[in-house]
């Protein structure tokens, strides 16, 4: 008879996502998948279980920040996990237990984990040491790469619908915001009762009418600090247990998230661009009140909002900002708009950011095989 806590271990495991027994024999070999990152307009703050969220999320997929990874394996007789890391060609050792980590959790989902010796070449599209997250877009692209070698393993491919919501729910695994890495446009991650076929467990394609304005919207990152952060998103995820507005929060969250709907489907920019600012500043309001306490934003990041609203003011463009878990500040703006807000950015706000560094993004595609 088997140990009652085998039976548990399994009962938590989701079905769905087991593969049937292998049938191919593959030695050695490499594939490669590049991934984008994305900014969230309703955020995801507070997990509980294995990642799962606390309320549903919104993001666009960005096109420009993106990751870039080649795995190569080769069959091992050993156990365990063999993994080396090269970012730009140079060997990253600090990377290797995020990973392993990782496989660790992966591993009933992808039980060839430990038949292989993996390298993975990555490299990112933004630089390094710019402050922008790496792990939505590196986690994602490496669940791309890890289930393309799953499809050689098995008698027919995945159909492009499992395919991409299995690799969605083991991005999630490494990294919650990761899941929403996979598709392009607007991507939703979190059951939501007013989007059809969200979960919690994978995120999907916003299913609604989305007006034309939001197709090609721009997103100017400006990269304001980009020194490690002072509290991780891992920590401050962590900080919502017990905090005494989580609850309102996660409310919060969900009831934007239904309120989206007709502002992206009329494309209400009014509505849009106060829904977006109010779900950063609560974001970072949690981050005030947590305890312990601690600010993310820096005197420039207040500087640039402050000139935004300013402009916004004087000039009538619908500019507005939303924030990720640091300092930099997403300047989110409709495209027939680029030139003015560029001149802004040219002319004031890039002497906030880091040695003037900005990143003009726009919303993209979703990931692609390369
Ligand atoms: O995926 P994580 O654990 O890095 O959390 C990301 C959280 C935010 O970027 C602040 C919000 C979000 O929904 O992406």
């Amino acid at each position: 008879m088997l140990p009652f806590s085998i039976f548990a271990f399994m009962a938590t495991l989701h079905q769905e996502f087991l593969p049937s027994a292998y049938t191919n024999t593959v030695t050695s070999g490499s594939v490669a998948w590049k991934s984008p990152s994305n900014i969230a307009l309703v955020k995801y703050w507070g997990k509980h279980g294995q990642q799962l969220p606390k309320n549903a999320s919104i993001s666009f997929t960005l096109d420009h920040c993106a990751t870039s990874t080649r795995l190569d394996f080769s069959q091992k007789e050993s156990t365990g996990f063999v993994i080396t890391v090269l970012l730009d060609g140079k060997v990253q050792e600090d990377f290797v237990p995020k990973i392993e980590k990782f496989f660790n959790v992966a591993k009933p989902y992808l039980p060839f984990l430990e038949q292989y010796s993996f390298t993975l070449h990555t490299s990112n599209s933004f630089p390094h040491s710019s402050g922008i997250a790496s792990s939505a877009s590196g986690m994602s692209a490496l669940a791309l790469c890890l289930l393309d070698l799953e499809d050689q393993l098995r008698d027919a491919p995945m159909n492009a619908d499992a395919f991409r919501r299995k690799a969605s729910f083991l991005a999630r695994l490494g990294s919650g915001s990761a899941s929403r890495s996979i598709d392009g446009g607007l991507v939703v991650w979190g059951e939501h009762p007013e989007v059809e076929g969200s979960s919690d467990l994978f995120a999907v394609q916003y299913p609604e009418e989305v007006h034309p304005v939001f197709q090609d919207y721009c997103d100017t990152v400006l990269l304001v600090d980009t020194g490690e952060k002072v509290v991780s998103s891992t920590v401050g995820h962590g900080l919502m247990h017990g905090h005494p507005f989580a609850e309102q929060r996660f409310a919060q969250a969900n009831a934007n998230l239904k309120a989206i709907k007709p502002i992206l489907a009329k494309g209400d920019l009014e509505a849009f661009m106060a829904l977006v600012e109010s779900e950063a500043l609560s974001l970072h309001a949690m981050m005030l009140s947590s305890s312990p306490y601690f600010i993310l934003m820096k005197p420039a990041t207040l500087a640039i909002i402050n000139r935004i609203w300013s402009f916004r003011k004087e000039t009538g463009v619908p500019a507005c900002f939303t924030l990720d878990a640091g300092a930099n500040v997403h300047l989110l703006y409709p495209a027939i708009h680029k030139e003015a807000v560029r001149n802004l950015i040219d002319a004031e706000l890039k002497a906030h950011c880091k040695n003037g560094a900005y990143i003009h993004d726009g919303v993209g595609k979703g990931a692609v095989r390369l």
